[in-house]
């Protein structure tokens, strides 16, 4: 495996993915990880990332130096390169240009990093991001590749088991940046591409089963990707020692629960509970408007009723939870922000329940999430659905869920969904859905005035939900969707598109 420690890139999630393509494991752990834990994990290579700080600052982050006396190789990128320089007896200091973007790299040097690689006058895109550059190399370092601003854009110890790259290999602009990675981790690591889906269900299935032995999982199934995979591969390892769970909350779009519960039921043989608990949600519900009381409600409630139904069992031992790889790292944040965010729909259970957890996705990412699904025989319509949130449309109707307004905001999801399917843009955005506004507006239809209320769209594009931005939905989707749901939906005169980005918006609107 490779470790990779981060300095705070905004990057450093896409070095690992980079990594884990090629087949080969890697993981992130903070800059200050001990030399005793590194130890323990065997790397077959560490990179050290870049990041937002200067060497030289006083407060800058620095790993332990014993790094580099530990036998395994690192290759430093962009700040990790200069603290690769700074520990091992070089000099950094203030670039007098900064390198922002493109750039052009000449590479000198054909073995190491640059296996297989055109040298001399040839110019390769690399992409740069920095302020501070490489001025002196430690002793047995040399430089293998120049730029028009970094006389050290790249460099090697003599034997290459320490190299450096002041450019971004991971990002999309370095064209070579996969070439690259691929020479440290085959050609100077010495991995083996051995890290497939297939692999990780064999690994994992063992694990789970020595785990649990004979005692009893149960897990809340919600229909979304996560849970459906986690409760999937927890089913191949123990079988019927799994019960899953599926509260109806009342907050479901048209259909869903009856077509989830099918789904499970025919297509899987997962044993699954179901609760309709939508008297009770929407009984919490009455006469609530702040989003965040909502929120706790929902939530609260959830843990209520799967509590119940758990208790209906009897002697469990072990909760699953379908927690991802991005909630587990601890990203190093340097600007204050908590890099997690709290979600509420199973965010509570553990303490509350004072089981085992068992999270067997916890080493993924969403993509790799959705290709072990596949690889568990999980039909692509389950795989490829969008998230959809554990509050369901409760913050989706701004102002008091009730069921006349639940029911107009169904009938206009329905239109949105089934519109965008036909257009085949449901897969290119990460959600669409629509929001019931608490206000009405004006219009005129036939000869009368109407006094109606207003439905927003939203479509966002995203990687992770951590950024997003509004989708640029063609204008002719937008008038289908807009006119069938003014012309279908009863109590509605006008749609809205919200074209705000996250941040500073949100993707939902509560
Ligand atoms: P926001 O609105 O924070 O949402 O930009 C980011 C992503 O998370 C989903 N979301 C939730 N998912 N429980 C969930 O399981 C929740 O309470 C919850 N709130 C938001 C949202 O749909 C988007 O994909």
């Amino acid at each position: 495996k490779i470790l990779i420690l981060d300095f705070g890139s905004q990057t450093t999630q896409l070095i690992a993915r980079r990594i884990r393509e090629q087949k080969v494991y890697s993981e992130i752990h903070p800059f200050n990880i001990s030399l005793d834990k590194i130890r323990e994990l065997k790397p077959s290579g560490i990179v050290l990332s870049g990041g937002p700080c200067s060497v030289y600052d006083t407060d800058a982050p620095h790993s332990d130096p014993g790094l580099f006396e530990l036998g395994v190789p690192v290759l430093g990128i962009c700040y990790g390169a200069q603290l690769m320089v700074q520990q091992l007896g070089g000099k950094v200091e203030r670039a007098e240009k900064r390198e922002f973007g493109k750039a052009d790299l000449s590479v000198n040097y054909t073995e190491g990093l640059f296996a297989g690689l055109e040298t001399g006058n040839f110019h390769h895109q690399v992409w740069m991001s920095h302020g501070d550059r490489i001025e002196q190399l430690p002793e047995g370092f040399s430089v293998t590749a120049v730029s028009a601003h970094s006389p050290y854009a790249a460099i090697r110890h003599t034997d290459n088991a320490f190299v450096g790259v002041q450019f971004h290999p991971e990002v999309a602009h370095t064209l070579i940046g996969n070439d690259v990675l691929r020479n440290f981790i085959f050609g100077i690591c010495g991995c083996s591409p051995s890290w497939t889906m297939h692999s990780f269900i064999e690994a994992n299935v063992q694990a789970i089963r020595e785990k649990v032995g004979n005692g009893k999982v149960i897990c809340a199934l919600s229909g979304g990707v996560d849970s459906s995979v986690t409760a999937a591969i927890i089913h191949r390892a123990i079988g019927d020692q799994l019960t899953c769970i599926y509260v109806n909350n009342g907050l479901m779009r048209t259909n869903e629960s009856e077509s989830i519960l099918r789904f499970f039921r025919q297509k899987t043989k997962l044993n699954v509970i179901d609760v309709d608990a939508t008297e009770f949600f929407l009984g919490e519900l009455a006469g609530v408007l702040d989003p965040e009381v909502k929120r706790k409600r929902i939530g609260l409630g959830f843990i209520k009723i799967f509590e119940e139904e758990a208790h209906k069992i009897g002697e469990v031992q072990y909760l699953a939870q379908g927690t991802l790889y991005p909630d587990v790292i601890e990203s190093v944040s340097f600007r204050g922000e908590a890099p997690i965010k709290s979600h509420h729909n199973v965010g509570g259970l553990p303490d509350v329940m004072k089981l085992d957890l068992i999270e067997p996705l916890r080493e993924l990412f969403k993509d790799e999430v959705r290709e072990l699904g596949l690889e568990l025989g999980l039909p692509e319509e389950a795989i490829y659905r969008q998230p959809f949130p554990g509050p369901g449309l409760g913050i989706r109707i701004m102002g008091e869920v009730t069921r006349e307004r639940l029911e107009i905001l169904r009938q206009a999801d329905v239109i949105v969904l089934e519109e965008m399917r036909k257009a085949g843009w449901y897969r290119k955005v990460w959600q669409s859905f629509a929001v019931l506004l608490p206000i009405q507006t004006v219009g005129v239809m036939g000869d009368g005035r109407t006094y109606e209320h207003v439905i927003a769209l939203r479509a966002v594009d995203s990687r992770d939900a951590m950024t997003a931005d509004w989708s640029r939905l063609p204008y002719d989707l937008l008038g289908t969707i807009s006119s069938r749901i003014i012309n279908e939906v009863r109590g509605v005169n006008r749609v809205c598109y919200d074209i705000s980005s996250k941040p500073p918006a949100t993707i939902e609107w509560e």
